[in-house]
């Protein structure tokens, strides 16, 4: 309390608050949880959408992203689908369509924002449909393991900068490239909230982490350079610009007054 926290425009969360934020990140890992037994060759990546979409009305929530705009950066019209959906070199904002059917070897992130009761969940995984390279599932791996790095970063007094500088510092020396354009951010009362969050950052940067806030950390990893290009065509889906594959996971992080809690870990659902 008598510490100069320096969060600007970051909101510290009420403890009712962040029992709702719980619940609806309950709910979006609960999605991420069942997605997975559909995830296979033949089957649209709309059908995915249809399927999470019904899921989540059943249980009393809404998708986050339905009707969403963004900022000017994201696209000319409001956001149509439950989800994003995005394959292979697709890194994210993927738009789940009713002509993209998966094929053996794919990989492909799907990422699930819930609202419930008024409170926002965010969280996403990568899938692979079939037998995939090797090379693929390296590439899934590292990107979970900075996942893993990133949220080991987060502690009250902690800079935000921390988590991208430890993300990087791992990724970079195996040949990776850290997705620049696209970062992580607050989250629970608004889709998009303060701060930003960096997965490559100096150490020490941004603003200082404090109990009550949550946000995400959604790293965006690609075996080819770190460079997006934005479709034209539909003013959201993000791709690598070299066409290398790319992989995303993300998890919705309470600060609590000794670390961290990971609000849309699995076995929150009950
Ligand atoms: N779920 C994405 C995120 O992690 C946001 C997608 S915006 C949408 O922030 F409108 F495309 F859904
Ligand atoms: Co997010």
């Amino acid at each position: 309390m008598s510490k100069n926290w320096n969060f600007k425009g970051i909101i510290i969360k009420t403890p009712a608050q962040i029992e709702g934020i719980r619940k609806a990140c309950a709910l979006n890992a609960a999605v991420l949880d069942m997605i997975g037994e559909y995830v296979k060759a033949g089957v649209s990546t709309e059908e995915l959408d249809y399927i999470a979409n019904n899921f989540v009305i059943k249980n009393g929530g809404k998708s986050a992203c339905i009707d969403y705009r963004g900022n000017n950066t994201w696209g000319a019209g409001g956001y149509s689908k439950f989800a994003c959906i995005s394959l292979n070199d697709t890194i994210c904002h993927g738009i789940p369509s009713k002509n993209a059917f998966l094929k053996d070897g794919d990989i492909l992130n799907f990422d699930a924002s819930t609202i419930l009761d008024g409170y926002i969940g965010d969280s996403s995984r990568m899938y692979t449909v079939g037998k995939i390279p090797e090379k693929s599932q390296k590439l899934i791996d590292v990107t979970k393991t900075c996942l893993d790095i990133g949220i080991a970063e987060v502690k009250p007094g902690a800079r935000f900068g921390n988590i991208g500088y430890a993300i990087n510092s791992y990724a970079d020396p195996l040949g990776y490239s850290v997705v620049r354009d696209y970062t992580g951010h607050g989250v629970g009362i608004f889709f998009h909230e303060e701060p930003a969050v960096y997965h490559r950052a100096p150490w020490g940067s941004g603003a200082t982490m404090a109990p009550g806030m949550i946000f995400t950390i959604e790293p965006m990893i690609n075996i080819g350079g770190y460079k997006t290009r934005l479709d034209p065509s539909d003013g959201w889906t993000v791709r690598t610009s070299d066409g290398s594959l790319s992989a995303q996971f993300e998890h919705t992080i309470l600060v609590t007054d000794t670390g961290y809690e990971i609000l849309t870990a699995t076995e929150k659902f009950v």
